[in-house]
């Protein structure tokens, strides 16, 4: 029997911080708005010049050091991501590149704000099928480069980061041993026109920019969440009382606020990044699970839910014994 443990993580953000107060010079917004209703005081943005795959790159030398993992010794790299370098090749081929790796195989998967959830349970999944012993997951974003700054009702919500995991393939079966439990993956095409780009390659030979029906993604939101955090509960056998970290992807704190006290989740248990991070997309999950595990919080036997919910609408969890 096998287990994907998760053997380091690491985390980047860029230097340059813009706080809500800067942000209200160009738009027609308030710190006092945006904390109330979205929890978000301030967000990292990529310098000119600084793409999404050096973000992963940091992200992903800062997991490989925790970890004790030379780049040689991994199998799969996994970038999920929204904001890629270019429309091709996968930015996950330029990160092998920027790593200095040669062996292997790279991929990008998209799946908007759930990207690393999924890309973890890809990585479990291709572990476990001997496609290789390391994998790589990286959740990396430039958000700021698809945002329309003259929308107030998106350009506040957004930053850029990326967050880097070590998966490696172990032996164990016992309850008591690390690794991924469960996951459960989810998505409904139907509601994809709520939280979308106006533009991409083949539709118009262009990138677009975002745009969101807020209230429609907000009420959706909590409902998907439960769903699939309940799934994995349910196929594992454990229950929110056993639960030791909660880690939800940094969209907004109403939303996970939302999402904790519906499934009975104590707040202090809940990791919180959102007020300094913004919503980084695919990256949020990692930097939030990285700061947790840094600050000694996330510790070695601990069980810890990951959840995101995303564009789509994609949604996911995974049970995860530190
Ligand atoms: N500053 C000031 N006023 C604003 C701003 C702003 N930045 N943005 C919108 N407003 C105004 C609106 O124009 C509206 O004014 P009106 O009443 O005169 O028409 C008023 O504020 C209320 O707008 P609502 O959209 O109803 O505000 P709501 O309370 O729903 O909050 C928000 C908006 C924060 C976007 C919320 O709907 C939300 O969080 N939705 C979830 C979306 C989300 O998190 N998306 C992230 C990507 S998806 C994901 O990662 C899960």
């Amino acid at each position: 029997h096998t287990r994907t443990v998760f053997r380091g993580t690491g985390s980047y953000l860029p230097s340059r911080i813009l706080t809500n107060d800067e942000l209200a010079k160009t738009v027609d917004t308030t710190d006092e708005w945006i904390v109330q209703r979205t929890g978000i005081r301030q967000r990292h943005i990529a310098a000119e010049g600084e793409l999404t795959s050096d973000l992963a790159a940091h992200a992903a030398r800062a997991a490989l050091d925790a970890a004790g993992v030379s780049i040689a010794d991994v199998d799969i790299v996994i970038v999920a991501t929204t904001t890629p370098d270019l429309t091709f090749p996968a930015t996950a081929a330029i990160v092998q590149q920027k790593l200095g790796m040669h062996n292997g195989l790279a991929f990008d998967l998209q799946a908007v704000c759930s990207g690393f959830v999924y890309a973890v349970a890809t990585a479990d999944s291709m572990l476990k099928n001997r496609l290789g012993r390391r994998a790589l997951v990286i959740g990396a974003e430039t958000n700021s480069r698809i945002l329309d700054w003259t929308d107030r009702t998106t350009c506040v919500l957004f930053g850029d980061g990326a967050g880097a995991v070590v998966l490696e393939l172990a032996e164990g079966e016992a309850d008591t041993d690390p690794g991924i439990l469960a996951s459960s993956l989810r998505s409904d095409g139907h509601h994809w026109q709520k939280l979308y780009t106006d533009g991409g390659p083949s539709a118009s030979r262009s990138m677009g920019r975002v745009k969101m029906e807020g209230r429609e993604v907000f009420k959706h939101a909590v409902g998907m969440i439960t769903d699939v955090v309940q799934n994995v509960f349910a196929e594992t056998g454990y229950s929110v009382a056993d639960l030791d970290w909660f880690v939800p992807h940094q969209a907004n704190r109403r939303i996970i606020d939302g999402a904790g006290a519906k499934l009975g989740i104590p707040p202090e248990k809940v990791v919180v990044t959102v007020d300094s991070h913004a919503n980084t997309s695919a990256a949020s999950v990692p930097l939030a699970l990285d700061t947790a595990v840094r600050d000694g919080r996330i510790r070695r036997g601990d069980l810890v839910m990951l959840e995101a919910m995303g564009g789509g609408f994609t949604w996911g969890a995974s049970l995860i014994r530190w």
